[in-house]
């Protein structure tokens, strides 16, 4: 006899229908301070071997989004002196897509004798995961995107990062439109099995 669905706890529910939202359908309102801080707290909830604490959340709001823009432009200038204006100036507008911009990383232990950095960084990446989530259990939606920037150290050292530290991605958060999509997914039938010994 197949067995009866099973009633879905609120959680599973927000889990079950989370989907990015892309920035240009983010708007104002961002999480104010208690979302934010609902969300960082479901960051620090993520597995975490050795209690390291890698998460860190830099939240980049208001005329902050634009002086990182410029910093954005600058930089890719410096690693790319032939870029032409219109891609300096789409680097330059990137952080006011939305209105709040967060720039999520790990603070690594490079000489941890046991837990390696890659450790850490998925600690780190499992609470982003978690921040999402949150974020959208309180009816703001988010987007984790990357780029060139990430790497580059002086974007990093701007927002408070050390040289050897992980900056993950640029988590775009808002207000969704209502017409935001949720894309289907597939069955979860093919991403699981069950071993069986030889
Ligand atoms: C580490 C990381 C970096 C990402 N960077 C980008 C990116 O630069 N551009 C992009 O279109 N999607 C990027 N994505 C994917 C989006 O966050 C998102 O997952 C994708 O648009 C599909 O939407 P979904 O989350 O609803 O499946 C990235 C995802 C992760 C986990």
């Amino acid at each position: 006899m197949p067995e009866a669905p099973l009633p879905l706890a609120p959680a599973l529910t927000t889990l079950l229908g989370r989907a990015s939202v892309p920035p240009r359908l983010l708007h104002a309102p961002g999480p104010g301070p208690q979302a934010l801080s609902l969300a960082v707290a479901a960051a620090l909830r993520a597995p975490d071997h050795g209690g390291l604490k890698p998460w860190r959340f830099v939240c980049i709001e208001g005329e902050a989004r634009a002086r990182l823009g410029e910093l954005l432009a600058e930089r890719l200038l410096a690693r790319a002196p032939e870029t032409p204006e219109a891609r300096l100036d789409l680097e330059r507008t990137k952080p006011l897509r939305a209105p709040l911009l967060v720039a999520a990383g790990a603070a690594l232990r490079h000489d941890h004798p046991k837990i390696p950095a890659w450790e850490q960084e998925a600690t780190a990446a499992a609470g982003i995961m978690n921040f999402l989530n949150a974020l959208d259990a309180q009816g703001f939606g988010g987007c984790w995107l990357s780029s060139a920037a990430l790497r580059d150290p002086m974007v990093k050292q701007a927002l408070g990062f050390a040289p050897d530290d992980a900056l993950l991605g640029w988590i775009y958060v808002g207000t969704p439109n209502a017409d935001r999509p949720r894309p289907t997914r597939p069955s979860p039938d093919a991403y699981f099995r069950h071993w069986s010994p030889a």
